[in-house]
Parts: C-alpha cells; sequence; structure tokens
C-alpha cells in the first residue's frame, strides 16, 4: 500500500511557517495585507474566498474583503483594481475567478499589477515563470512542489508526467517541475498512447478534470501520484480525484487522497505568496 502524502499535514506546516513570519514582520512594524475581490455570489467562490480570508485570519496577515454586487461594470472593477494597485500598504490583490459574463477576465487579470499578483495568472507572472525569474507562481502548482519536496520525492532526474495543460495547473506544473531538473512530458487529450507514458512516469501529476479517470493500470509499481482533481461523487456528499484511489494506491510508493491531498496546499501557497510579496517590497 502507497504511503499517503498528507496535505492537509503539510499545509498546516506551510501555514506555521508563514504565521511566524508574518509576526515577525509585524514586531518591525511591517503589516501584510491582502485585497481580496469577489463579484457576484457564486456559491462555490463564496465558499473559497471565505476560507482564503480564513487563512489570512489564521497566519496575522489583514485581509480587505471587496464583495461586488453581480451587476458591477468591468470599468468599477478595474478602477478598483488600480486604486489597490497604488495603495502601497496592499502586498497581493486577489480577484476570484469566474467573474460574470459580462466582464473580460482577460482583460482584469492583466490589470493587476504583476508586483501584487500573488495569484500568478498575470501574462508577466507566466514569462516570468517560464525564463526562471523571480515572479509569483500559480498556488496550485507550487503546492504540489512543496508536497514533493516535503514528501521526500526525488525530482532530480526523475521522469515526470504531468497530464493535462491547462494555463492555471498543467503548464506551470511542468515548467516548475523542469525547474527541479525533472525529465517532464505533458500529456492532454489528443496524446497518444496515454496509458504506456503515464506507466514509465517516476512522478504523476494528474490534472484532467475527470472523476477517477486514471487507476493502477496506469501506474509504475512504487510511483509519486499527485491528484489535483476534485468532484462529489454524484448522489452522495464524497469528494474523489481525477485518480482512482482504491486501485492506484495499491500500485503507487506515494499518492495524495483526496480531500486532504494538493486542495489545502493552495490556500497555504496563497499565504506565502502574499508574505513574499511584503519581504520583496522590504
Ligand atoms: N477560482 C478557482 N480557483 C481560483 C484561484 O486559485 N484563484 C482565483 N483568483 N480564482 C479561482
Amino acid at each position: 500500500m502507497a504511503e499517503i502524502i498528507d496535505g492537509k499535514k503539510i499545509s498546516q506546516d506551510l501555514k506555521d511557517e508563514v504565521k511566524a513570519q508574518v509576526a515577525e514582520l509585524k514586531s518591525k512594524g511591517i503589516e501584510v495585507t491582502l485585497a481580496v475581490i469577489l463579484v457576484g455570489n457564486d456559491p462555490a467562490s463564496t465558499v473559497y474566498v471565505g476560507n482564503k480570508k480564513k487563512a489570512c485570519e489564521y497566519t496575522g496577515i489583514n485581509s480587505r474583503s471587496y464583495e461586488l454586487p453581480e451587476e458591477t461594470t468591468q470599468e468599477e472593477l478595474l478602477s478598483l483594481i488600480k486604486e489597490l494597485n497604488e495603495d502601497d500598504a496592499v502586498d497581493g490583490i486577489l480577484v476570484q475567478l469566474p467573474l460574470p459574463k459580462h466582464i473580460d477576465e482577460d482583460k482584469v487579470i492583466r490589470s493587476i499589477s504583476p508586483d501584487k499578483d500573488v495569484d500568478g495568472f498575470h501574462p508577466e507572472s507566466v514569462g516570468r515563470l517560464s525564463i526562471g525569474a523571480k515572479g509569483f507562481v500559480s498556488c496550485t502548482p507550487a503546492g504540489v512542489i512543496e508536497l514533493l519536496k516535503r514528501s521526500g520525492t526525488e525530482m532530480d532526474g526523475a521522469n515526470a508526467v504531468v497530464v493535462g495543460r491547462s494555463n492555471i495547473v498543467g503548464k506551470p506544473m511542468s515548467v516548475l517541475l523542469l525547474r527541479e531538473n525533472a525529465t517532464v512530458t505533458i500529456c492532454h487529450s489528443h496524446t497518444k498512447n496515454l496509458k504506456d507514458i503515464c506507466k514509465a512516469a517516476d512522478i504523476l501529476v494528474v490534472a484532467i478534470g475527470q472523476p477517477k479517470f486514471i487507476d493502477g493500470s496506469y501506474i509504475k509499481e512504487g510511483a509519486t501520484v499527485i491528484d489535483v482533481g476534485i468532484h462529489r461523487i454524484e448522489g452522495t456528499k464524497k469528494l474523489c480525484g481525477d485518480v482512482d484511489y482504491d486501485s492506484a494506491s495499491e500500485v503507487a510508493g506515494k499518492i495524495t487522497p483526496v480531500p486532504g491531498g494538493v486542495g489545502p496546499m493552495t490556500i497555504a501557497e496563497l499565504m506565502n505568496n502574499c508574505l513574499q510579496s511584503a519581504l520583496m517590497k522590504q
């Protein structure tokens, strides 16, 4: 049976490290502040934003909340972001996605100063990541790297396979693994022989958005499996990932559960990005 990579524990450790550093800054009179913008009242987004605010409270980061009505215009939103970009007291700006249909998401992301882009979604942040320059890294893939490091998974020279090529997870994930000196293969819906490629992976990161798509037959004996997916199992209150945990954990060496794997790391990394933003300003 595979060893479980405990994302709850690892994210708690990371949040405690952030908390200690935030307290140290506070003792020098420096505050860390995140501005969180939510437009409309999408139920899932409301829960995510609530969790982000709770994590701020825990780590001692100030959270400024902007809960705007659904009918907010793009101009109003852009004007708020401009104000926050110019406000020296604000270290990070987070616009919860998705935005209402009448607002151009890409334009909004581009309007956030790359120096405050704690989500790492701005094209400049993506560019900095791809050339190895300093900048913010998208929180979920950053969290996966932390899970691999803190579970003692060797990345240097490892054969890493990323299934999924989204801008938020798959692409930055592969760049980060490359930065750790892994040999990286990216697979997607047009990939031929997906199973053979996955079966050659020492590290398999799955982010395809399809429940239980990858089962034990895709996994090499002893491989480390990271499941980024999260789905509600139909007709139940239970959650599952993109990986069929029961069969995969029979073959893998280490595996992340869902829930309690990658999920909690995302918010911990967001807190870390806010702290890093404040430190960079010093
Ligand atoms: N919506 C779903 N995930 C995310 C995220 O990581 N950041 C933002 N801003 N919105 C999201």
